[in-house]
């Protein structure tokens, strides 16, 4: 391979890498706006933006998503069959209102109120 050919290839390589990692980027942060605005559509009576108890969820001893010992003690399936199945007289359960795909994009946002 003469050393222009092997440039055109390497300018190849680089500039499907540079566009795949593009779209990765925004189709991971549509995800997460949608994720986001599935939470505050059907969570944010209860736990608020930052993964906190609101005000009326106190009343009802609503888990904090930002108490990492939580976190540590818990695993995504439990998040999962939690909004599944909800707590009877504490949460909903969620299973009629979402599939079970938009259920499992807010592990994630469930999962990152932690890291903050
Ligand atoms: C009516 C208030 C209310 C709403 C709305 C609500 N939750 Fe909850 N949630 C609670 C309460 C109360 C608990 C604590 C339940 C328990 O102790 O069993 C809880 C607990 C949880 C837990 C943790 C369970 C555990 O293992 O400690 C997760 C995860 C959760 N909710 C996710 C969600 C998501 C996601 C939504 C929206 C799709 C949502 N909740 C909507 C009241 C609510």
């Amino acid at each position: 391979m003469n050393k222009k050919r092997l440039f055109v290839v390497i300018s190849l390589v680089i500039a499907v890498n540079a566009i795949s990692s593009l779209s990765y980027i925004s189709t991971a942060k549509a995800a997460k706006i949608n994720a986001m605005k599935l939470y505050n559509k059907h969570c944010n009576a209860c736990h608020d933006k930052n993964g906190k108890p609101t005000n009326f969820g106190k009343e009802l001893a609503t888990t904090d998503f930002t108490d990492k010992n939580w976190q540590a003690n818990t695993t995504d399936e439990k998040i999962i069959k939690q909004i599944t199945d909800g707590t009877t007289e504490k949460m909903m359960p969620f299973k009629d209102k979402m599939s079970a795909d938009e259920i499992g994009v807010l592990v994630p946002v469930i999962r990152n109120f932690a890291k903050k």
